[in-house]
């Protein structure tokens, strides 16, 4: 028998600003057409001045406790990515461990700007099998609306703000790919490719600064990076691309998602896509889609989910886990 990190309860949150494409034309060079047609986005969430990444997430951790039936007590470690924390320190889990009411175990944040939670989810797996913790909620959440250059039109029309939150208990498991729970993780970074996406400012350099990113070049890695993780992580799993159920990936742009899904033969009717409504959230994209198609039935006990992710850094990488 071994450990698996099994998913026990899900929960979202989205601001209550919604932000069409056609707010952007009174100000910038751009379209509703340019903006759907080259990134699929409609609509994005954008928080309310005051609303921090904390206090989304906080709501996102309550609504996944709830649907486990369990309280913040019961819950051993909470892990938050996030690129977009409310201060530089203490991180923003152990915001959300103090405003859930958590008064044990421990809290922490992971960077990995859009494979966060990919990364979030490697860090959970890591702690259920080694007995660090037996139940984790990770978290991702973000505000990418506080570091937007808003007369970059390459940029500030494709970011939204949200978050999500996945909380896994640990299980008893035969240790064969029937099992349910996280039966991969694949990560990968390349810092050779910093240039590529970043943000030009920080502590260290006294200023908050803005995304840059240099799209297209992000666009050709992401579509040859995303379904190679994805293939490795269902490698490592013992499955194959005709295991899939629902491939629910990191929302940065339909044409990315699509392209992956055809190199993981996954007929877009078996993807899970959020990008339209909430553009792209970063690390807090793919528990928001997770926990969407999770209410509204799609996503079932038994299906197999394969998520995959890639941002800043470079950094990318993929989970397979069996709902
Ligand atoms: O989440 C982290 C990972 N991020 C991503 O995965 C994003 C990856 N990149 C992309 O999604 C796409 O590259 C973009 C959506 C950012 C851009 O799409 P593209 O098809 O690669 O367009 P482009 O950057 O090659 O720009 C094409 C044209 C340019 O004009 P010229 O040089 O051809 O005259 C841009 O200046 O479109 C122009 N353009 C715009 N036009 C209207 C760029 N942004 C806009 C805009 N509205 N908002």
């Amino acid at each position: 028998m071994i450990r698996r990190a099994v998913p026990v309860g899900i929960g979202h949150y989205l601001p209550e600003r919604v932000v069409p494409n056609s707010h952007f034309e009174s100000f910038l060079d751009t379209s509703d057409e340019w903006i759907r047609a080259r990134s699929g986005i409609e609509r994005r969430h954008f928080a309310a001045e005051g609303e921090t990444t904390s206090q989304m997430a906080t709501r996102a951790a309550q609504q996944a406790l709830d649907m486990a039936g369990l309280k913040p007590d019961d819950v051993d470690a909470i892990v938050v990515a996030t690129s977009t924390p409310d201060l530089t320190f203490p991180s923003a889990a152990t915001m959300v461990q103090s405003a859930l009411g958590m008064t044990r175990g421990f809290a922490y944040d992971v960077q990995a700007v859009c494979a966060g939670f990919v990364y979030g989810l490697a860090q959970a797996d890591a702690l259920i099998i080694s007995g660090q913790a037996n139940r984790v909620l990770v978290i991702g959440a973000e505000t990418f609306s506080r570091i937007m250059d808003w007369t970059d039109r390459g940029t500030c029309v494709l970011f939204g703000d949200g978050a999500g939150a996945l909380l896994l208990e640990a299980a008893e498991a035969s240790g064969d790919k029937a099992d349910r729970g996280i039966l991969a993780t694949d990560l990968h970074s390349d810092g050779t490719y910093r240039d590529l996406l970043y943000v030009d400012g920080g502590v260290s350099t006294q200023t908050t600064g803005h995304l840059r990113m240099q799209g297209k070049e992000v666009f050709r890695h992401a579509v040859e990076k995303l379904a190679a993780t994805a293939e490795a992580a269902l490698a490592k799993a013992g499955l194959t691309d005709d295991d899939i159920t629902w491939v629910v990936p990191h929302q940065a742009n339909i044409r990315i998602i699509q392209a992956t899904a055809k190199k993981l033969g996954t007929p877009m009717e078996r993807v899970v896509t959020t990008v339209a409504d909430h553009g792209n959230t970063s690390a807090a994209s793919i528990p928001l889609a997770l926990s969407i198609a999770v209410q509204d039935g799609r996503i079932k006990t038994g299906d197999i989910i394969v998520t995959e992710a890639i941002g800043g850094g470079l950094a990318w990488g993929a989970v397979v886990l069996r709902w």
